[in-house]
């Protein structure tokens, strides 16, 4: 049994007080729950705005869906503007109104009915893009979506990568909706500021 016990070793007894030691002293010197840092320090230059414009694909009918519903209320069927229903969205972003155009990115998130007085969603998502410089940088929207108005508004809440500390608006306007297919193309519009 007492094998299986690890020899103490007084290099090691030196290590642990040493590591320790400099743990505690950092964590009492200047690892409390927040300090000032500069921004050049995070690599943060000039402040710009950007402007992006892209196609977004959402498809909740049809053989390849990129929307499904994941939850509802009793009275969501019968509701005039599907209010309770939630959905779930993969959908893809294009530089062009064709899906068959090039790939910028994907928005994934969810959209809730919540409204019974017109057709209004909430809409929690990121725009995950993935063309160029932008490759692996995100926004992160966080808005109210009446998708039979003529031009609709939602805020942009932030953002990760190249678009981190971001904060700006996106205007979506529906390019085509195929009623049939229950297939929109929206085109977007986004202003952002970020660093
Ligand atoms: C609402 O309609 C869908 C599709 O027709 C059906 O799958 C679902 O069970 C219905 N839900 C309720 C609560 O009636
Ligand atoms: C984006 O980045 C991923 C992983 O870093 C890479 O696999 C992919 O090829 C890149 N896409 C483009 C379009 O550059």
């Amino acid at each position: 049994m007492a094998k299986n016990i690890p020899k103490v070793t007084p290099t090691f007894l030196f290590l642990f007080t040493i590591l320790s030691f400099s743990t505690f002293a950092a964590a009492g010197k200047n690892q409390g729950l927040s300090r000032p840092v500069s921004p050049t320090k995070l690599g943060l230059k000039r402040e710009k705005l950007t402007h992006l414009h892209f196609y977004l694909h959402d498809a909740v009918g049809g053989r390849n869906p990129t929307a499904v519903r994941v939850a509802e209320a009793p009275m969501t069927n019968t509701s005039s503007t599907g209010f309770g229903g939630v959905l779930v969205m993969d959908d893809p972003l294009t530089e062009r109104p064709e899906l068959s155009s090039k790939l910028v990115g994907r928005a994934q998130g969810i959209y809730a009915s919540a409204s019974q007085s017109e057709v209004g969603l909430l809409m929690v998502l990121n725009f995950d893009f993935m063309e160029g410089k932008y490759n692996g940088s995100s926004l992160s929207v966080l808005g109210r979506n009446t998708i039979l108005s003529a031009m609709r508004e939602l805020p942009i809440v932030g953002g990760s990568g190249l678009f981190r500390f971001a904060r700006g608006y996106a205007q979506a306007r529906t390019y085509t909706f195929d009623e049939k297919a229950q297939n929109a193309v929206v085109e977007y519009n986004v202003y952002v500021f970020h660093y």
